[in-house]
């Protein structure tokens, strides 16, 4: 089976949204993938993801994210996982400098060249422009494995 890691900074914001658009893409799709979602850094190792992506999780797709649980990328995933994904360049950078010399998985931007921008510290229509863009990105990403 396909393994695919998502990963953007804190996992508390985008990758848990691109987590569950992965999944719901796939499963629409009737295509089986193992999908997870990490971050580059580990200062919220174990908090849900921001209540603003847990909203619009389920007002979008009607997804419940509340108990996923964040958690910091390490180099163990790059031996798991076919395909890791990050949000953008300062996550790929980061993930390039840990990424172990005989790595199988494939190191790429979720949306082709586009970055999904942090909402971090934007408000609630951030979070849902950040939800099209990796929605759309995921629906990609599946139909062309
Ligand atoms: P994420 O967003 O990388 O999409 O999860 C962020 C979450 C937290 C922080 C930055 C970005 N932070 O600085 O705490």
């Amino acid at each position: 089976m396909t393994a695919i890691l998502v990963v953007c900074l804190g996992n508390i914001c985008r990758s848990p949204l691109a987590e569950a658009a992965m999944r719901d893409a796939a499963a629409r799709a009737n295509v089986h993938v193992r999908v997870d979602s990490a971050g580059t850094a580990g200062y919220h190792i174990g908090k849900a993801p921001d209540q603003r992506s847990r909203l619009v999780a389920m007002e979008r797709a009607n997804i419940d994210i509340s108990h996923y649980k964040a958690r910091q990328v390490s180099e163990s995933d790059f031996d798991i996982f076919d395909y890791i994904f990050a949000m953008d360049q300062q996550n790929l950078s980061d993930l390039k400098a840990i990424m172990p010399q005989n790595s199988k998985a494939k190191l790429a931007l979720l949306d082709n060249d586009a970055a999904v921008v942090d909402p971090y510290y934007g408000d609630i229509s951030d979070f849902e422009a950040v939800w099209r863009q990796i929605s759309s990105a995921c629906e990609r990403i599946i139909h062309n494995l």
